[in-house]
């Protein structure tokens, strides 16, 4: 193949003369110069095609190329202070690896995202889509970084599970060879074990749900990053939560400028994100909702409205702890204080992101756990070998889930949620 350089170091080579492979994103021409919006998967650039510079041919070529259409073209890289990429193109010669077909779906005209769903395959190439993924991949190496650096190790549970963790009705069931297995909820009760032989552990992967909603928060196919501590209690939860968050953002800000401003994301809450977080406690949230004339009592759970009520009060995320036991799964530590409520916590998200973290001290005591398993229908034969973590060694430990996708929707100020994952599955969706 031939040496072609990438638009994302572009920089790197002022004044020469370089090739670049990419796909005809837009064109503009008049009778004597194309512009051609060029992009090869790290950039855009514009390429200029001036008639008396070039061969007939190619001039020729550049005026016919059709959207999509895959090229090399080679040409003296400028400085263009007009650009957002700060460079252009002066192209010397053009050639054709494919003209695409006439007629390609996305043309650059506003289209509704059902449709955009629908072409989720050719969407991604363009410039906003594919700024949310670049942003997800810094996430995603962001949080691996953060992990590897501070000592945990990435143990990855099964997807394939005989057993439910986070409640019994959101279950995809499968048929493992005449025996009835789940797509996995959740990775955290295998981290829980993973932790009892590393301390510090992490999981990251895909996990299923099979919620029938349709919000805007929801996938039922999700990534989720699940850290497990030995030795770690409520607060010490939090504190590697908050720094978990903030390393991400700063991170982004610092890596992803170009992807942001592409985004056109007003950077102004996450600039402010920083250790520690606020944290306030479900009973005072309550309060504080019954304040503001929202009917809620005790007990409820809350909804869109009510977490972004609350989250608006704050300028950075917010620890919401303490939570009523019942609401919550049965593998959370109760206070010591008040066994009613759980030593655990959501972080909700700015700007109406809502839940990005769920998590919580686990309970350590063997007949704690058993107590609370009977009290929630839980077969014990099929938990064995979860319960035997308490019989041999067991310790205080805690540890959260982070959903990827919400995660990125929040950097990126995106509304919907199935943006930011490449291929989404969604109650209406698993087409392409
Ligand atoms: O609060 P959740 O259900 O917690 C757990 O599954 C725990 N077992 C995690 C743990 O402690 N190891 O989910 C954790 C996070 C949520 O805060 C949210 O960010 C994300 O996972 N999440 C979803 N994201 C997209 N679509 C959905 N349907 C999601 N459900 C949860
Ligand atoms: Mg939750």
């Amino acid at each position: 193949m031939r040496e072609c350089v990438s638009i994302e170091k572009i920089s790197h080579y002022e004044g020469q003369k370089v090739t670049l492979g990419g796909w005809l994103y837009n064109k503009r021409s008049s009778g004597k110069i194309v512009f051609l919006q060029i992009r090869d998967g790290s950039g855009f650039i514009q390429g200029v095609v001036v008639k008396k510079e070039v061969a007939p041919d190619v001039f020729q070529l550049c005026k016919d190329l059709t959207q999509e259409s895959s090229l090399y073209a080679t040409g003296v890289v400028q400085k263009d202070d007009r650009s957002k990429l700060g460079y252009e193109l002066l192209v010397s010669h053009v050639e054709l690896e494919t003209q695409a077909e006439e007629g390609y779906p996305i043309s650059l005209k506003e289209h509704g995202t059902d449709f955009l769903m629908d072409y989720r395959h050719l969407w991604m190439r363009t410039p906003k889509q594919n700024a949310i993924l670049r942003i997800r991949d810094e996430i995603n190496l962001a949080i691996r970084n953060h992990f590897h650096e501070n000592g945990f190790v990435l143990v990855e549970p099964p997807v394939i599970t005989p057993t439910s963790c986070e409640g019994t009705t959101e279950l995809f069931e499968i048929d493992y060879f005449g025996e009835q297995a789940y797509l996995s909820q959740t990775g955290q009760l295998y981290a829980e074990a993973a932790a009892m032989a590393f301390g510090k552990v992490y999981s990251f992967g895909p996990t299923f749900r099979a919620e029938k909603s349709k919000t805007r928060k929801h996938l039922n196919e999700f990534w989720m990053v699940e850290p497990e501590m030995a030795f770690v209690d409520f607060d010490g939860n939090l504190e590697v939560q908050e720094n978990l968050i903030t390393h991400i953002v700063k991170t982004v800000l610092k890596n992803r400028k170009h992807e942001l401003s592409v985004l056109e994301r007003d950077t102004t809450f996450l600039q402010k994100v920083e250790p520690p977080f606020p944290r306030i406690t479900y009973t005072d949230a309550v309060t504080m909702l019954q304040k503001a004339d929202f009917e809620f009592e005790w007990g409820d759970d809350f909804g869109a409205p009510h977490e972004t009520y609350i989250a608006d009060q704050y300028e950075k995320p917010v620890f919401i702890t303490h939570f009523p036991a019942n609401m919550k799964p049965f593998y959370m530590e109760p206070c010591p204080e008040d066994p009613n409520v759980i030593l655990g916590a959501d972080l909700i998200a700015p700007e109406g992101y809502g839940e990005l973290i769920g998590g919580s001290q686990r309970i350590h005591d063997l007949d704690l756990l058993l107590q609370k398993m009977k009290e929630e229908d839980l077969p014990q034969e099929a938990y064995q070998w979860y319960i035997e973590l308490r019989k041999y060694g067991s310790v205080p430990h805690s540890g959260f889930g982070m959903g990827l996708e919400r995660t990125v929707a929040w950097i990126c100020g995106v509304e919907h949620i199935r943006q930011t994952i490449p291929f989404a599955r969604t109650l209406n969706r698993i087409y392409p």
